[in-house]
């Protein structure tokens, strides 16, 4: 099979274990992780890569002619994240391996525990793209940077003063519970769109696409670990591929989206909710709390299918206040302790010791007074319809 003119970016990461808790990636292991691409590049399975880390996850982003869902780009992944495990190992780090949730690669790393975002384009003169990779948060995080990015004229000038951005955007959406999609268009159905998308953990922006020419705008890692394993092994911290420029988002919009450091889940033992804070690389590791969890933005211009950069987006004093808010919303969040709505809600809870919880107290739970007293009167009444409406048959 001849290789494509298209190119494809793919980025995908794992958490395989770290330094001094879930803080951060240990630098022999992306001296390890960055060996094997090497192998992968001179053997033409990829033309190029980089590899860096936010928190505790590897990320390995890469460029290829091979389309997504590629066998052995994964497999080239595959063995990075194995070969990295063994040093984690060797060097005691803390949960290696973790997300590497089969022995054995089969044909695609999706659903064997790494996160995946994949783009496959023409490549534009000149194409920039922007790579977000978070930590402790759940890939529903970008739901609404997303949204701000391609359907908010208040935060993109260009979806109403650019004539290539006016026509709008689509949004594909999983339903991460039930494995299904939909795809629901901007401007024209934003109050549907909004209605799924404002439950992050459920309802996950997966791509957007161009209206008027289906061209892919970004895509976003789905994946939910928990959902996999079924039991908790950590948030899926997701990853995400924007195009930028000529016809998309400018930088600085799509930029603009993390401004705001909303309340994302995740953050301690992915059990409470906190602000997104944007930094730089130098801060892209996790502390106060296991966290805040955080979003780095590398920009590269991908042209030939290398890629060009790194440019570390969030490193500028611009970003000062948003970082400074999510301090201050951290200090208010940590105040509630173990209560809602720092702490998640029951639903998600479920991976967690919660439901053990309940099973250890449930014969120490006694009907209470007024459920006594309502009782008999609901019984009767109960009884009362039961006649009437066998009265009827
Ligand atoms: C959250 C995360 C951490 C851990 C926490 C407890 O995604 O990775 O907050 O959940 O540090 O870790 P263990 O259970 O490994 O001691
Ligand atoms: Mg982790
Ligand atoms: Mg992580």
């Amino acid at each position: 099979m001849g290789e494509s003119p298209k190119t494809t970016v793919s980025v995908i990461k794992a958490d395989i274990g770290s330094l001094a808790g879930h803080h951060i990636v240990h630098p022999d292991t992306i001296a390890v992780a960055s060996r094997v691409l090497a192998e992968g590049k001179s053997k033409g399975v990829i033309v190029d890569y980089y590899v860096t880390n936010v928190g505790d996850d590897l990320q390995l982003i890469m460029t290829h002619r091979k389309g997504v869902d590629n066998e052995q780009v994964h497999e080239l992944a595959w063995r990075a994240f194995k070969e990295a495990t063994k040093v984690a190992k060797d060097l005691g780090l803390y949960a290696a391996g973790q997300d590497l949730l089969s022995e054995a690669f089969s044909g695609n790393v999706r659903g064997l525990g790494p996160g995946v975002a994949e783009m496959e384009f023409v490549e534009r003169p000149s194409e920039p793209i922007i790579v977000f990779m978070a930590d402790k948060t759940e890939p529903g995080a970008f739901n609404l940077p997303m949204y701000r990015i391609f359907a908010d004229p208040f935060n993109t000038a260009g979806l109403v003063i650019d004539p290539r951005l006016h026509g709008g955007f689509k949004f594909v959406v999983h339903d991460v519970f039930e494995g299904k999609e939909i795809t629901l268009n901007a401007p024209e159905e934003i109050y549907d769109l909004l209605a799924l998308i404002g439950t992050p953990s459920r309802f996950v922006v997966r791509k957007v696409l161009r209206k008027s020419d289906n061209e892919i705008g970004a895509v976003v890692s789905v994946e939910r670990l928990s959902l996999i394993a079924g039991r908790y092994v950590g948030k899926d911290d997701p990853v995400a591929i924007v195009r930028a420029q000529s016809g998309f988002p400018a930088a600085g919009e799509i930029l603009e989206a993390f401004s705001h450091p909303h309340l994302v889940a995740g953050w301690m033992r992915g059990s409470h909710h906190g602000p997104l804070m944007p930094v730089g690389m130098r801060y892209a590791k996790v502390t106060r709390f296991d966290g805040p969890p955080r979003v780095v933005a590398l920009g590269f211009n991908v042209k030939n299918a290398k890629l060009i950069g790194p440019a570390d987006l969030f490193d500028d004093v611009a970003f000062d206040e948003a970082r400074r808010m999510a301090q201050l919303v951290t200090d208010y969040m940590r105040r509630h302790g173990p209560f809602m709505p720092h702490r998640l809600g029951p639903e998600e809870m479920e991976y967690t010791t919660l439901p053990e919880v309940l099973e250890k107290l449930k014969d120490r739970f006694v009907e209470t007074e007024a459920r006594k007293a309502a009782k008999p009167k609901v019984e009767s009444e109960l009884l009362a319809h039961k006649s009437q409406s066998e009265d009827v048959d």
